[in-house]
């Protein structure tokens, strides 16, 4: 049996994306997952949540899981990606979840006969934050098809933009982006979230990705809130039914006032809360196998 990678969104089919989706919907409303098998989270980035709710959804399907600490590991001897993850082969695991700074780590893995789940690749992709993010979107909608959503922030650096910009369109979304100019990466985008906000069915902020690439010492907090941010006043010209969703983690008033991040419209709560059985789908594609 080949076990099946995640790896990007880039390459998944509409068909593909809705069977998960269909399974982890499934899941929220109590299915179990009879599969076996051993899997190993390689966290190499900080993570609260991706971490967290792999774990959690590990536990739910009663996978056994190696615990792994990249601090205390050969890692620091100067071991190798490949040869981390051949290790992990060796020992008999099936599949590793791997948070990694580097775009497209994965292509060292080639060869690999473990599933490799994509847990975020620097500023490349974060499949499984995409695939909560359509769940959440699904929920509220329906459908994805002609809904018109709104990523606002650090596109160029953020892998959340990219995973769903591709899978969002592909599935008929209008994805407008809003940013400063530099931070438009390959995207066309615009500067004015006032002149979107109010037909816009959701609104999606992005926190400014500080550690993947200098922001300029005029960055200032208070003027992106102001020219960028979902303020009080944004918020109040949304229209009905309109929803705020965010990754997290969040920088309350910087990207989204404080008192925002729990109103009636957000739904970043139940996007964590979606990120636990979206993950047990796509643990249990990786483990089920393509054959
Ligand atoms: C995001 C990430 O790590 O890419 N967080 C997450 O997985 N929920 C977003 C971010 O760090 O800004």
């Amino acid at each position: 049996m080949i076990l099946a990678n995640l790896l990007s969104m880039n390459n998944l089919e509409n068909q593909t994306i809705m069977t998960l989706l269909e399974r982890a919907e499934k899941f929220r409303q109590g299915e179990k997952a009879p599969i076996d098998g051993t899997v190993v989270n390689l966290f190499f980035e900080p993570s609260t949540r991706t971490k967290m709710s792999f774990e959690m959804a590990e536990n739910k399907m009663g996978l056994a899981v190696l615990p792994f600490e990249t601090a205390f590991s050969s890692i620091l001897k100067g071991e190798t990606l490949y040869d981390t993850v051949r290790t992990m082969e060796a020992i008999g695991v099936d599949a590793v979840i791997i948070r990694h700074e580097e775009e497209e780590y994965y292509q060292q893995l080639e060869g690999c006969k473990v599933a490799v789940i994509n847990g975020g690749d620097g500023s490349g992709q974060h499949p499984t934050q995409s695939l909560l993010d359509l769940l959440t979107i699904y929920q509220e909608f329906g459908r994805v098809e002609g809904i018109h959503v709104t990523i606002v922030g650090d596109i160029a650096h953020s892998r959340v933009a990219k995973s769903n910009a591709a899978a969002l369109k592909q599935l008929g979304a209008e994805v407008t982006f809003i940013c400063p100019e530099e931070w438009s990466g390959e995207y066309d985008s615009s500067e004015h979230l006032d002149d979107f906000i109010e037909k816009t069915d959701v609104v999606m902020m992005l926190r400014v990705q500080h550690e993947r690439h200098a922001v300029s010492a005029m960055f200032s907090k208070e003027n992106y809130h102001e020219q960028y941010g979902l303020t009080i006043e944004r918020e109040k010209r949304m229209k009905e039914g309109a929803i705020i969703m965010h990754p997290a983690p969040i920088n309350r008033g910087v990207e989204i006032a404080d008192c925002l991040v729990e109103c009636e419209r957000s739904r970043i709560f139940k996007q964590m809360a979606n990120g636990v059985f979206v993950r047990m789908a796509v643990l249990e594609y990786a483990l089920k196998g393509r054959d």
